[in-house]
């Protein structure tokens, strides 16, 4: 099916398809043969193996080389302030309103759900310590959450190249990240109380989701892209349960709500959707 160092057939890239949906919920249409591919191969020589029939037996066979395959194939492209309009409506439409409730002692719970390597919920936690710096001190928390445990412990531990700092301001990155020395280059990792307010979680969309409570803000965006209508409609509907009255809902630019679910919110701006008041179920 694709020519090269390891030959696969349709039904090797079948299996494999079969196996990354199961597991993780992304579609693999065949155009996408040549990327996984080229996404595997690492794998199978890590493995000693000479082709895909051989590197599907193993795969069938063991659940950790499954979890590398996944995140060999899964897309983890992210960046600090990624859609910065998205950080402007939290800051202002979200967080300003609750900052009293906040230091009463109220709960506010935001998460983020597909986090990669954990530029976004930092990017969540600078937004928050902009308005409220107590915010660690009080009962203000983001939930971080990815089905790679590869990019959950990169975000974890919080430490980026300094290219991948750009879009964080100037006095922001003096002030909430410092210099380390990390696999022998000088890194930059996220420090005090941006790392406070963050917990980072293994979890798949597609399973079963332990939290408890309202959110008053979910990202999700760039993940439901990669899988079937039916699986993002199905998503949709969790995430907007889970949802307080008047609390936001961040999508990637390329997605889009259920008609079912777009009812029940306002648009708050572009990719932005704001629970109306009363739609709780
Ligand atoms: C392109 S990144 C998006 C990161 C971030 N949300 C952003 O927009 O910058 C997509 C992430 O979705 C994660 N992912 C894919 N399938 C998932 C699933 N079933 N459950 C949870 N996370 C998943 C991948 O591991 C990857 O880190």
């Amino acid at each position: 099916m694709v020519p090269g160092e390891f030959p696969m057939s349709v039904r090797d890239f079948s299996e494999i398809a079969a196996i990354v949906k199961t597991t993780s919920g992304i579609e693999l249409p065949p155009s996408k043969a040549a990327l996984v591919y080229s996404r595997l191969g690492k794998r199978l020589r890590e493995h000693g193996l000479n082709n895909f029939h051989a590197y599907c037996s193993l795969v069938r066979d063991d659940e950790d080389e499954r979890q590398r395959m996944i995140a060999a194939i899964t897309t983890n492209v992210t960046r600090f302030y990624r859609e910065p309009h998205h950080f402007d409506h939290l800051r202002e439409k979200v967080l300003k309103p609750l900052i009293e409730a906040a230091r009463r002692g109220e709960r506010v719970r935001m998460w983020s759900a597909a986090c990669s390597t954990g530029q976004e919920p930092y990017s969540m936690a600078l937004t928050v310590l902009s308005v409220l710096p107590e915010a660690p001190r009080l009962d203000v928390r983001i939930l971080a959450t990815d089905l790679n445990p590869f990019v959950v412990e990169h975000g974890r531990r919080g430490i980026y190249e300094e290219h991948e700092l750009a879009d964080v301001p100037a006095e922001l990155r003096r002030r909430w990240f410092e210099a380390v020395a990390s696999d022998g280059a000088r890194r930059w990792q996220a420090i005090g109380d941006v790392r406070a307010l963050v917990s980072f979680r293994e979890l798949n969309l597609l399973g079963r989701w332990p939290m408890k409570g309202d959110f008053q803000a979910i990202f999700c965006r760039n993940v439901v892209i990669y899988f079937d209508r039916p699986t993002q409609v199905m998503l949709w509907d969790r995430f907007e349960k889970l949802l307080a009255p008047k609390a936001a809902l961040y999508i990637g630019h390329s997605e889009r709500l259920s008609d079912e679910v777009g009812r029940k919110m306002d648009q708050g701006g572009i990719t932005t959707y704001v629970k109306r008041d009363g739609a709780r179920q």
